[in-house]
Parts: C-alpha cells; structure tokens; sequence
C-alpha cells in the first residue's frame, strides 16, 4: 500500500490503498495537470484577485449555482459590498436583496454573519487557517480549504462534483459518491494537493471536471491525464462516479392566494424553518382556495415538485394583516427581496390586466 504524506494531522491511505501508481508519480501528474491549466483555465472574474473575502464570496456563490450564472452576480455583489466591513455593515434585507435569482438564501444569511463575525473577532480579517476558517458560521470543509488553498496558499484539499469526478474516475473509485460516500476521495484529494501551489492545483482539478472530465461524453483524448486514470484504463469512465440513488421526488400542490385592495397586494415574510426564510412571499393555503384563477407556477426545493394554483382576491378594504404580512404596492414588489415562486407570482400579476 503506499504511504502517503500526512494530510490535516493523519497518515491517508484509505482510497489511495488501490493507487499507487497514482501516487507514486504524484509530481508528475501535478505537472501535467498544472501544464495544462496554464493554458486552458477559464477566464473567471474571482480569479482576478486572492483576496480571501473575493474568494470566500465566490465560492459560497458557486456552491449551488452554476459557474455562468455566478459571474455576473459576483460582480454586483462585490460592488455594492466591496469589503467583509461592507457586508458586516449591510441590513441583511439589503444582502437578500442582493442575492436574490441565485437561490439557496441560507448561503446569504450565513455570509451576513460570517462577515460580521470577522469584523468582531478578528478585526476584520480572515483566519489564516484551516480550523479558524472552519469556525465561523456557515464556512465547512469545502469553503474552508477553497479559501485557505486559493487565498492563502495553504496545502489545502477540497471536493466539489467536478473535481470529485476527476478523483474517482482517476482512482477507478466504483463505490457511490456523494455524503459519506466522498469521504475516500477527500482522502486522495488530501493525498494528492501539492504542498505549494494548492489553489491552482484545486481549481485546475475543478476545471479539468468542468471542461474535459465531463459527466456524459468527456473528452478523454484531450486529457492531460489519461496516462493516469484508472477508468481510462479499464474502460469504466462511463461508469465512474457511481451516484448514489436520488431521493424520490415528492409533489406538492399548493394555492398562492392574492389578496389585493385596488393597486397593493398583500405578502408574507417567510418564517423560521421555512423555506426562503426571510424572504417574501405571498400566503398559501392548503390544495384549492377561493378566488379568480389568474395562472400556475411550477418549481422544485430539494426533491420536491411543487404545483401552485395563484388565485387572487379582490377586497373593498385593506384588511388586518396576518403575522409577518404587509401590504404593497404592485409597483414596489420588485424592491423586496422575494423568493423564486413569490417573483414569479409577482410578474404574473404585472402581466395581469390592470386594476379598473
Ligand atoms: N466551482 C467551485 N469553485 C470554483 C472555482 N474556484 N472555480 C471554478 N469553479 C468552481
């Protein structure tokens, strides 16, 4: 078995076990994909600077969300909040605001804090370490080692669907990926990050997934590594990664009721638990509610599906206003930060014939 170098304070063997030729000419592979990035990588704005709050900032963003998409928001956000002190210093409304069409705003939430808690304790600056990193909120594996590797050049390994895909399929790793299930590749990630150079190295493998190592039809002949893969080898890339089975999918049907008084509408903040906590909504009532059908709208949250009847509701008077509820203007709906069905709500209204 080979011995590898210590990673996060332990020996690592576990995924390397079936790799030693991997391993053994771990240099060389580094070279190769290094050599390549050099002359491939995309032209992606955060790769413009090191700044730790840039990179903390775009890598929260691309969490769940498609590099594409997450350029131009990256750019906004890093305008309107050039520095952690900006964000700290921001209303979360404002930072919601901000977020918004990216999705998942748990990510907002905890940015918000995150920056406020290094503004607090630690003046403003980013730890400089894998645990510092990891203890403030909202910042995991995966964020912490992109940051510490990308900004500060610390032999750091992360795993993310792209680069796990090149792990595993360099390793011939045929068990199924995916929660406990990345733990081996985590492994041979930490196994395998150069002591210097870590960032570049990270985000080449990220590349090489993104560009090359695709998950249908990659582009094996054009790869800098498939001298070393596994899969190549044995002719299982299209096998590799095994993805454990998704959850089955629920559908939910759901009334979004519009309860309008001449020009305003009525919404709801979204409560704790719920989701798009914090976000505006309008209210919903069980199946079929009362009201003039205005349309439908159809969208996913994790393994749901979920049908939306909108119906809306005239009244003479505005009305006691429930919870968390308020009223506005039709007009002003575009400055609150709303989740993805509530916008949608909205333009159906906009498109809507005019009050009489
Ligand atoms: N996905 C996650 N982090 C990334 C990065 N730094 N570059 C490109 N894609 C990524």
């Amino acid at each position: 078995m080979a011995r590898v170098r210590k990673a996060a304070g332990k020996t690592v063997r576990a995924a390397t076990e079936a790799l030693p030729p991997l391993l053994a000419d771990a240099a060389a592979l580094r070279r190769r994909l290094q050599r390549w990035y050099a002359r491939a990588k995309r032209d992606l704005p955060w790769r413009r600077t090191r700044d730790a709050y840039a990179v903390w900032v775009s890598e929260v963003m691309l969490q769940q969300t498609q590099v594409e998409r997450v350029r131009d928001f990256f750019e906004r956000f890093m305008r309107r909040f050039p520095t952690v002190g900006d964000l700290a210093a921001a209303r979360e409304a404002e930072v919601l605001k901000h977020w918004e069409g990216l999705g998942y705003y748990r990510r907002a939430r905890q940015l918000h804090a995150a920056a406020k808690a290094v503004v607090a304790e630690h003046g403003g600056e980013f730890p400089r370490s894998l645990e510092g990193l990891r203890s403030l909120p909202g910042i995991g594996r995966y964020t912490a080692g992109a940051i510490a590797s990308i900004a500060f050049d610390l032999p750091a390994a992360i795993v993310e669907a792209n680069s796990r895909r090149v792990l595993a399929r360099l390793a011939g790793h045929d068990r199924p990926v995916g929660g406990a299930g990345d733990e081996p590749i985590w492994e041979l990630a930490a196994a395998i990050v150069p002591r210097r150079g870590a960032g570049i190295f990270n985000q080449a493998l990220m590349d090489l997934g993104a560009m090359v190592c695709t998950p249908t039809r990659p582009l094996c002949e054009r790869c800098p590594l498939k001298g070393d893969c596994a899969a190549v080898a044995q002719g299982r890339v299209a096998e590799i990664p095994v993805m454990a089975a998704p959850k089955a999918t629920k559908e939910i049907r759901e009334t979004a009721v519009v309860t309008r008084c001449g020009n305003r509408v009525l919404v709801v903040r979204r409560g704790p638990g719920e989701w798009w906590e914090g976000l505006w909504d309008f209210p919903r009532e069980p199946r079929s509610a009362a009201g003039r059908r205005v349309g439908c709208v159809s969208y996913g949250v994790t393994h749901h599906r979920i049908a939306c009847t909108v119906v809306e509701r005239r009244v003479g008077r505005a009305g006691a206003v429930p919870r968390g509820g308020r009223w506005v203007s039709i007009g002003a709906l575009e400055q609150l930060a709303m989740t993805s069905p509530g916008r949608r709500i909205a333009r159906l209204l906009g498109s809507a014939r005019p009050t009489p």
